[in-house]
């Protein structure tokens, strides 16, 4: 049975780091919306473990959607086209707009959900990401929310991955240059 070694990875967050911080978030988000409903919709398949973590940090009424995007292909190196391979399963006219997103990075994911989701006009449309990479971006575009800004690393972990893998490790990692993947 193949068994994933974590112990040449580097911890950049914990566990521990990262749900207290969902906590701290959670409260945010729940405090803005005033006991207004929310709807979350996550971008698959990254920010599925931050959803699920966050909606249970959230304490109004609040439903799920998922849209899958295309933007990295394989490994670290992104095409720049973004592509929706999955919509939204509910419209979201008039409702309040959480995008709940793993790592806020160049930014053509959310510019292009942003813009995309606003044709429907939403009552609030809102942004949370677990993390930023604000030196990276290459379209102009902040999170309401942000877990952690960090430098230009790669990471993996709590969902995010190296061409799939990596996902299920319980903390954020960094993934070194020269790592054999
Ligand atoms: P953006 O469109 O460049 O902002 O990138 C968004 C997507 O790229 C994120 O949702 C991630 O899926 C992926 N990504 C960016 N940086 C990393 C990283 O360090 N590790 C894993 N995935 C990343
Ligand atoms: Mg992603």
């Amino acid at each position: 049975m193949a068994t994933m070694t974590t112990q040449a990875l580097d911890v950049l967050y914990s566990r521990q780091q990262i749900a207290d911080r969902i906590t701290e978030m959670g409260a945010q988000i729940s405090r803005d919306l005033n006991g207004e409903k929310l709807v979350m919709v996550g971008v698959l398949k990254g920010a599925a473990f931050f959803l699920v973590d966050l909606s249970r940090a959230i304490h109004v009424d609040a439903t799920f959607d998922f849209v899958a995007v295309s933007s990295y292909g394989v490994g670290q190196r992104s095409s720049g086209a973004v592509k929706l391979i999955k919509d939204l399963d509910q419209p979201i006219e008039g409702k309040n707009v959480l995008i709940v997103e793993d790592i806020l990075d160049t930014g053509l994911t959310l510019s292009y959900l942003r813009k995309l989701f606003l044709q429907q006009h939403p009552k609030t449309l809102r942004i949370a990401t677990l993390l930023d990479k604000p030196s990276r971006r290459v379209e102009k575009i902040d999170a309401d929310y942000v877990g952690f800004s960090i430098p230009n690393l790669f990471v993996i972990g709590y969902g995010m991955d190296y061409a799939e893998r990596y996902r299920n490790l319980p903390d954020i990692c960094i993934m070194a240059a020269g790592h054999p993947g």
